[in-house]
C-alpha cells in the first residue's frame, strides 16, 4: 500500500458543532463530573488573523464514560464559512494493561484484532502539526500553541524550531507542509526528543535529536489513524525521524513478546519504558465494526527491580559502587550474593558483561532466598525496609517556580509538626547555595525532617542540593515537593493572581511596588523550569517524588505531602493530622505569614501558634534528653578521601575488606572519635560527670562544645571491622578519651559487628600486629594528615 491509498474522511460541520457544543457545556463542572477547560490561542503569522480553542480534560476523566471526545490535544477554530472545523486531533487517551476495563488482558484478547503494531514508548513530548485554511501550519503541544511572543521556551516552539530545522533540509516550504496536511485532512503526531532542551529517560544526544513522527490522525471527532506503515512513509517523505516498529498478527504473540521483554527489560540493547499497542477494538457486540485502538504496556515490578539488579552487578564488575534507591535491602543482599559468585568464577563477569546470564544469576540468588520475584519486590513493603523505619534525616526539597506555595506549605508543615524550614530568600550575599545547605544540615541536627525553601526549578539546582546534603549526610533522604507545571498557562494564571494579591509581603518579590517587574521575574522562573524526571539524574537522587498541582491550592497540597510522607516514611508521621487541624495549618500559613529576617521558624508563626509551641516546648520530652555519648566529629570528606588514596593501588587482598564495605555501602556516612559513650559511665563517673555538664551547658543547636584537631595515623582491619587509628592534638589536654586507642569506626561488615568492636581490633593489633597469620590489616597512611574535628555531645533518641 502506498501513501495514495490512505485512508481519508472530511470533515463534517454539523459534527464537529455538536462535539464544541458538548464540549462548551462542559466548560462548568456540570453534572456530568466532568469538567473541560478551553484556551484560546492567536496564531501568530496567520494571514487570516485565525485563533484556535484547546479542550483539555483532566486526565483522570478521560476514564469516565459519556465525554464528547477522547482526543488527548484537540484544537478546533472557524472556517471561513464560520463553520467547526477541528484543527489538531490527538490520540485517543490510552490505557496501561490492567488499568480500566478494556485493557484487561481478558478483553483485549475478546475484543480485539490485528494487526497488532508495537511502538517504543518514547520518552520526549508530544507535537502536533497540522495546516489551516490560510496555509499557516500551525505546531503545538498537546494542549499549548507556544505563542512567539511569549518568553517561554515552550514546547511548542521547541518543536517548531525543529520542523523548520527538517523542512529546510528537504527543501519544502511551511505552507507546502501545511498544504499536503490539509489535503489529508490530518494531524501529524511527533514525539520531540532532544537532549539539549529537555532530558527524559533515553539519551538522545545530537545524532539522535530531533522529531519522531508516530501517527497520523484524521480530524474528526471519532478516532481514526494511519497504519504504521504509511506513518512511516510519510515521515520519510517530510524528513522526520522514524519509530521503531514490530508487528504481530495474533494477540498471544503480542502478550508473550512484551513479557519476554519485560523480562529483560531491555529491547534491541537499549533500556525501554514500554511499548504501544495499535490495533483494532470491535464497538459492536457482532464484531462486525472496529475503531482504531491503543494500549500501553509500562514494565513494572519486579522488572524494574531486575533492571536495577543488573546494573548493579556491572557496576559490581567494573569495581564501581553501585547506586540504587528502590528496594534497597533486597538489593544489598542480591549483590552480596552477586559479589560471592562472581568471585569463585571468573568466567561469569565476563559473560555477563556480554548479557550472558543475567537472569540465571537473578534466579539463582531467587532460588537461594527460597523466594520469588515479586516477593523480593515487595520485600520492603512486608519487612520493613529503611524507609519504613526512617524516623529523621528527612529533606523535602520543592521543584517549583514563584507562587506556587512551597512556603505556604513549609510553614502550614512546621505548624502541623515542628519541622524546620530554610528559606533560601531568607539567605543573603555570596554561596547562597552552600550556605543553603548548611542551615538545612544544622536544622536536620535538631528536627526530624527540614523543608528547604527554594525553588530548584533547573536540574542543576537539584543535583547541587542533592549532592551537597548526601555528601555531608550520606543517610539523609530527599524527598521532592514536585509542583508540577504540566499546564503552564493555568500555573502561570494562578501564580501570577497569589503574587501580585500577596504585594509586597515578600522578601525579594514584591509585586505591589513593581508589577511588570515581578511579571517578568516569573516569567523567567516559568521559562528555566525543567520538568522533574524520575529515571534520570539529578531527579533519581529523591527517595520519594511527590506530585503537587499549584493550581489545586495549599491545602490540597499539604494533605497530600503528609499522606505520602506518611505512607512511604511511616515512623516520621505515626498519625495523619485530623482535616481540622489540616485547615487550620494551612489557614494560618495564608493568613498569618509575613516574611522574617532569620530562619527560625517561631519567628513566623502566628501568635496563638507561638503560645502553642512555648506551651509543648515545657513538657517536650526532648529537655530530659540524656548525654549519649562525647564525640569529635571529623569531616567526612577528607576521611573518604584518605581511605580512598590509602588502598589505591595496593594488591588485592588487602584492598578486599575497604571494596567490599564501600560497594556494600557499608562505610559510615559521619565520622567521629568517640571520648566516651553512656556505657561506661561508671568506669570513670568523673570524666562522665564533666562532659555531661558540658554538654549541658552548650548553646549551639548541635551540641557542639568545642574544637579539637585529629590526626589520622593508620587504618586497621580484619574482616569484620574497620577502624582509623588517630591521635588527638590536644595541647591543652582538654579532651580525654576513655578508650585505650582513639580511632574513628570506618565500617562494619553488617548490622551484626557493632562499632564499638573497634576496641577489640584494637587491642589484637596491639598484641599481636598485623600480617602473617593474625588475620589483621594495616594501612599507615602518607602524610597522616590533621582534621579540624568538632566536639558535640549526642543526646539519645
Ligand atoms: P516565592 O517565595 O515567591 O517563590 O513563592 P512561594 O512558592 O513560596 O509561594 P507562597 O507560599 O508565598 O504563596 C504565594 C501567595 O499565594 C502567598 O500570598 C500565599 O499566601 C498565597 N497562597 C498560597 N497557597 C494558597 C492557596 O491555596 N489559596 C490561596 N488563595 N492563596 C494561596
Ligand atoms: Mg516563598
Amino acid at each position: 500500500m502506498d501513501l495514495s491509498k490512505a485512508p481519508y474522511c472530511e470533515q463534517d460541520p454539523r459534527q464537529n458543532a455538536q462535539l464544541v457544543r458538548g464540549l462548551s457545556a462542559s466548560t462548568s463542572k456540570a453534572k456530568a463530573g466532568f469538567k473541560v477547560k478551553k484556551t484560546t490561542f492567536k496564531i501568530p503569522g496567520s494571514p487570516d488573523g485565525i485563533s484556535v480553542d484547546s479542550w483539555r480534560f483532566q486526565d483522570w476523566d478521560y476514564k469516565k464514560p459519556d465525554l464528547p471526545t477522547y482526543a488527548r490535544g484537540l484544537f478546533t477554530t472557524r472556517n471561513r464559512r464560520n463553520d467547526h472545523e477541528i484543527a489538531v486531533r490527538g490520540y485517543d487517551k490510552f490505557f496501561n494493561v490492567g488499568e480500566v476495563s478494556d485493557t484487561r488482558w481478558e478483553n483485549i484478547k475478546l475484543k480485539t484484532r490485528g494487526p497488532y503494531e508495537l511502538t517504543l514508548k518514547e520518552n520526549g513530548c508530544i507535537i502536533f502539526i497540522s495546516g489551516l485554511e490560510d496555509e499557516t501550519l500551525l505546531v503545538c503541544s498537546k494542549h499549548s500553541t507556544g505563542d512567539r511572543s511569549d518568553v517561554e521556551v515552550s514546547h511548542a516552539s521547541a518543536g517548531e524550531r525543529w520542523v523548520n530545522k527538517q523542512l529546510a533540509t528537504i527543501g519544502k516550504t511551511r505552507e507546502e507542509f501545511a498544504r499536503e496536511l490539509r489535503r489529508r485532512n490530518v494531524t501529524a503526531v511527533a514525539e520531540l526528543c532532544d537532549d539539549d532542551f529537555e532530558e527524559h529517560i533515553l539519551a538522545y544526544g545530537p545524532d539522535k535529536a530531533g522529531l519522531y513522527l508516530h501517527g497520523v490522525n484524521i480530524n474528526i471527532p471519532e478516532f481514526m489513524t494511519y497504519q504504521s506503515h504509511l506513518v512511516q512513509q510519510f515521515a520519510d517523505e517530510w524528513g522526520f525521524r522514524k519509530v521503531g516498529l514490530k508487528s504481530f498478527d495474533d494477540i498471544e504473540t503480542v502478550k508473550n513478546f512484551l513479557e519476554q521483554v519485560a523480562e529483560s527489560g531491555a529491547h534491541e540493547g537499549r533500556d525501554v519504558e514500554g511499548f504501544v499497542v495499535r490495533c483494532g477494538i470491535s464497538s459492536n457486540a457482532e464484531q462486525t465494526q472496529y475503531n482504531d485502538w491503543f494500549f500501553k504496556y509500562k514494565f513494572e515490578e519486579p522488572y524494574l527491580m531486575y533492571r536495577q539488579w543488573r546494573e548493579c552487578t556491572k557496576a559490581l564488575i567494573a569495581g564501581k559502587p553501585p547506586k540504587f534507591k528502590k528496594h534497597a535491602k533486597i538489593t544489598e543482599e542480591y549483590l552480596l550474593y552477586a559479589r560471592k559468585r562472581l568471585a569463585n568464577d571468573p568466567k561469569l563477569s565476563r559473560l555477563y558483561n556480554q548479557n550472558h546470564g543475567i537472569i540465571a544469576l537473578r534466579d539463582e540468588f531467587l532460588a537461594y532466598k527460597n523466594m520469588k520475584g515479586s516477593d523480593a519486590a515487595n520485600f520492603e513493603n512486608a519487612f520493613g525496609n529503611d524507609t519504613s523505619s526512617v524516623s529523621s534525616d528527612v529533606v523535602l526539597v520543592p521543584i517549583a517556580t514563584i507562587g506556587c506555595g512551597k512556603t505556604t506549605v513549609g510553614v502550614a508543615l512546621t505548624h502541623l509538626f515542628g519541622w524546620g524550614l530554610v528559606q533560601n530568600d531568607n539567605i543573603q550575599g555570596k554561596g547562597r547555595p552552600a550556605r543553603m545547605v548548611q542551615a538545612v544540615m544544622s536544622l536536620l541536627m535538631e528536627h526530624p525532617v527540614v523543608i528547604s525553601d527554594r525553588n530548584n526549578s533547573e536540574r542543576r539546582e537539584r543535583e547541587q542540593i542533592i549532592k551537597d546534603i548526601l555528601m555531608q549526610h550520606k543517610n539523609a533522604r530527599l524527598v521532592a515537593l514536585n509542583f508540577a507545571h504540566g499546564d503552564v498557562d493555568e500555573v502561570r494564571r494562578v501564580t501570577r493572581e497569589r503574587v501580585l494579591k500577596r504585594g509586597d509581603n515578600h522578601q525579594t518579590i514584591q509585586a505591589a511596588t513593581d508589577e511588570n517587574k515581578v511579571i517578568g521575574i516569573m516569567e523567567n522562573f516559568i521559562s528555566r523550569f525543567q520538568p522533574c524526571n524520575p529515571d534520570t539524574s539529578p531527579d533519581d537522587g529523591f527517595d520519594l517524588i511527590i506530585d503537587l498541582d499549584p493550581a489545586q491550592g495549599s491545602r490540597e497540597n499539604v494533605e497530600k505531602v503528609v499522606t505520602e510522607l506518611h505512607k512511604k516514611y511511616p515512623l516520621l508521621i505515626p498519625n495523619v493530622p485530623s482535616a481540622e487541624d489540616l485547615d487550620a495549618a494551612v489557614k494560618g500559613a495564608i493568613e498569618d505569614y509575613t516574611p522574617g529576617i532569620k530562619h527560625t521558624i517561631p519567628d513566623r508563626t502566628s501568635k496563638r501558634e507561638q503560645k502553642r509551641a512555648e506551651a509543648q516546648k515545657s513538657h517536650d520530652p526532648k529537655k530530659k534528653k540524656q548525654l549519649e555519648y562525647m564525640a569529635i566529629s571529623i569531616p567526612a570528606k577528607e576521611v573518604n578521601v584518605t581511605l580512598e588514596s590509602a588502598f589505591k593501588g595496593v594488591d588485592p587482598p588487602t584492598q578486599r575488606f575497604y571494596k567490599q564495605l564501600q560497594q556494600s555501602r557499608r562505610i559510615q556516612a559521619l565520622f567521629h572519635v568517640t571520648l566516651m559513650h553512656r556505657a561506661t559511665s561508671r568506669q570513670d563517673p568523673e570524666l562522665w560527670q564533666r562532659y555531661t555538664t558540658l554538654a549541658a551547658e552548650s548553646q549551639s543547636v548541635d551540641g557542639k562544645v568545642g574544637e579539637c584537631e585529629v590526626m589520622l595515623e593508620r587504618v586497621v582491619f580484619d574482616d569484620r571491622i574497620m577502624a582509623i587509628v588517630v591521635r588527638l592534638l590536644d595541647p591543652d589536654e582538654k579532651w580525654t578519651c576513655f578508650n585505650k586507642i582513639a580511632h574513628i569506626t570506618a565500617g562494619t561488615r553488617d548490622d551484626s559487628v557493632k562499632p564499638k568492636e573497634s576496641n577489640d581490633l584494637l587491642a589484637r593489633w596491639l598484641n599481636v600486629g598485623s600480617g602473617g597469620d593474625t588475620g589483621i590489616g594495616e594501612r599507615i597512611f602518607e602524610g597522616k594528615p590533621t582534621l579540624k574535628g568538632t566536639v558535640r555531645g549526642v543526646l539519645s533518641q
